[in-house]
């Protein structure tokens, strides 16, 4: 099950004996401009991220080291996403509530965000996007 709008983008991956190396422009390799960039790491074992969706804010959530998973829902269908490759991008549109888990020893997140942080823009109650979300 694939919620409609969220999808994983390959980025662009240099391969190369002295180490590997991938780039995002914005526009470009991600479907917005990149006004924010943020890293969780440091994430305990079993403790959990997220639990928000936002009014119209973009994403794209990037495992740097170790893996995680996201765990996606529009409201009414749910889908689970393993992320673990630092040239795999997933890309999730506004009005998409999301919380990430499993993180593993070393686990970093790195996540791309359309728009500077504004608390306005979350939704932090899942009933009440459900609601918006249906209407
Ligand atoms: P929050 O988005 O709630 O984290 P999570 O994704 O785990 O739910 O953010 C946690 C705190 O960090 C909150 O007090 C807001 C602050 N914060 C910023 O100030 N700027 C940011 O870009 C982000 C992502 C969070």
């Amino acid at each position: 099950m694939s919620l409609a709008g969220v999808r994983m983008l390959q980025l662009p991956r240099i391969a190369d004996p002295r180490g590997n190396l991938t780039f995002v422009e914005g526009q470009k390799h991600v479907p917005f401009e990149i006004a924010r960039v943020y890293t969780i790491y440091n994430v305990p074992g079993g403790e959990r991220r997220g639990g928000h969706a936002y009014r119209t804010l973009q994403e794209v959530v990037i495992s740097l080291s170790g893996s995680f998973d996201v765990v996606l829902s529009d409201g009414r269908d749910t889908q689970r996403v393993s992320l673990a490759r630092a040239y795999y991008g997933l890309y999730i549109p506004r009005m998409v509530w999301r919380h990430m888990e499993n993180f593993s020893t070393n686990g970093i997140a790195l996540v791309l965000a359309s728009q500077h942080y504004d608390e306005a823009d979350y939704f932090r109650d899942y009933e009440i996007f459900r609601g918006e979300a249906a209407s």
